[in-house]
């Protein structure tokens, strides 16, 4: 099937990437240059495990990057994957999506047969309804039936750093769909993944993006709400939760207790949905404790950590993982912002280091001093706070013999040696 992708970032590449896979002919359009050129020449602008293999497979054969929409009025189907970031309020800034929207429908002035606008990106319920179907059918001239247009909404639930893997290998295809028509042709495409399909109404679909994304952001922030009580009471919460996560009702995932979410979509999709409840009149406390819970995580670090050594003025505090979590460079609402910003107001000196991370995390604090090692991080450090689950951490003891003692924190539960204190357990 002849496919166009709007916008070439991580859920757009990633889709375009894996749909030529799947043999689909695709045409991402991206306004960036450098990125298209990137795409184009086979290397992926982003780290994703897989990408770079599939880009090289199929980069200038059934996948074509452009920055021009001339394309998509010669494609079956057109998927809209542009960002959708926090507004002033939390509320979700669709502006990318209306522009991408108008686009679409401009360039499907042109061309003939049956075309199917889906939209991918994150949205709260009623967008594909109520703005991105209508702007469409204007531009295009549509409205009156010139060319026979469906829509559709089929959200992702791919997690970076696994994302080719959660798009081969889908636990459900969701597919919204304006009529069965729409839904079939979006159903078709997926054909060869033999993943269950679950076919509903466009704002439902949109809906269950949000839910899921916010009961799991819920699971983590529940996790760790048992684990801050758990500590007073001295009990393992890692050993409770492998417990209750035997619950098949429950699953063990997304319950490990520690620093909190971060990444560019937990923390943003929660508040989009608070923000989404309190314009229709609805309270959702729930939903707000989830994110009072998550953003009191690194601020306790902190905390545990001035009562250990009992005040940090002057101190230096080696901390060690930046990105929001393991395998990636992604410091996107990562929990090492708030509580590296905590410990620079209390007057401690910070020392970090990421396998990946630092150059990113140096935009965010040019002021803090980076090193090429944990071992270069932890030398003649007062203190170690671990903020990433990396695996190359797991094997680190004697180099924190280079501190000036062994105060060790951990806000991801991934030591081996044994004489590190746990944030909540
Ligand atoms: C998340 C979802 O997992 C995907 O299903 C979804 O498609 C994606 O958002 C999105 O909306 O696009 P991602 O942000 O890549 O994926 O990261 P996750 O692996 O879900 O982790 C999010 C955060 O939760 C990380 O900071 C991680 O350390 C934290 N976490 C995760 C915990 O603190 N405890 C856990 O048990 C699991």
């Amino acid at each position: 099937m002849k496919i166009s992708v709007m916008g070439g970032g991580y859920v757009g590449l990633v889709s375009s990437a894996c749909f030529a896979e799947l043999g689909h002919s695709v045409s991402l359009i991206e306004i960036d240059e450098k990125k298209v050129e990137a795409i184009n020449s086979g290397k992926p602008p982003i780290y994703e495990k897989g990408l770079e293999e599939l880009l090289r497979k199929h980069a200038g054969r059934n996948l074509k990057a452009s920055s021009s929409y001339d394309e998509v009025c010669n494609t079956e189907i057109s998927f809209i994957c542009v960002g959708t970031p926090s507004g002033p309020e939390g509320e979700a800034d669709l502006s990318m999506i209306e522009a991408a929207s108008r686009s679409v429908g401009e360039s499907l002035q042109e061309g003939d047969g049956y075309h199917v606008v889906a939209v991918k990106s994150t949205v709260p319920p009623g967008t594909t309804q109520d703005l991105v179907m209508p702007t469409v059918l204007r531009r295009s001239g549509s409205v009156g039936g010139e060319r026979e247009l469906g829509f559709a909404m089929n959200p992702e639930f791919l997690r970076e750093g696994l994302a080719v893997q959660d798009f081969m290998q889908p636990d459900r295809i969701v597919i919204g769909c304006s009529d069965t028509k729409a839904g079939d042709l979006v159903e078709s495409i997926y054909e060869r993944l033999n993943a269950p399909v679950i076919r509903v109404g466009l704002s439902s679909a949109e809906m269950i993006k949000y839910a899921s994304n916010a009961l799991l952001a819920t699971k983590i922030s529940f996790s760790n709400e048992i684990g801050n009580i758990c500590k007073k009471i001295g009990i393992d919460v890692y050993e409770v939760m492998r417990g209750v996560g035997m619950d098949h009702r429950i699953s063990p995932h997304f319950l490990n207790a520690g620093a909190g979410f971060g990444g560019s979509c937990f923390p943003k999709d929660v508040m989009a949905m608070i923000r989404l409840a309190e314009l229709i009149g609805e309270d959702p406390v729930l939903l707000k404790s989830v994110v009072e819970v998550n953003m009191k995580q690194p601020i306790r670090m902190v905390d545990l950590l001035e009562r250990r050594l009992g005040g940090l003025s002057g101190k230096e505090i080696a901390v060690l993982g930046l990105a929001f979590k393991k395998d990636t460079d992604d410091v996107r609402e990562s929990r090492a912002i708030p509580l590296i910003k905590e410990l620079k107001k209390r007057g401690a000196w910070v020392k970090a280091y990421d396998p990946l991370a630092v150059s990113n995390m140096r935009k965010v604090f040019p002021d803090v001093e980076y090193f090429k090692s944990a071992a270069g991080a932890l030398e003649n450090a007062d203190a170690c706070l671990i903020m990433t689950e990396w695996p190359e951490f797991a094997q680190l003891d004697e180099e924190f013999d280079l501190m000036k003692s062994r105060v060790i924190i951990e806000g991801r539960r991934v030591l081996l040696c044994g004489d590190a204190e746990g944030l909540c357990w």
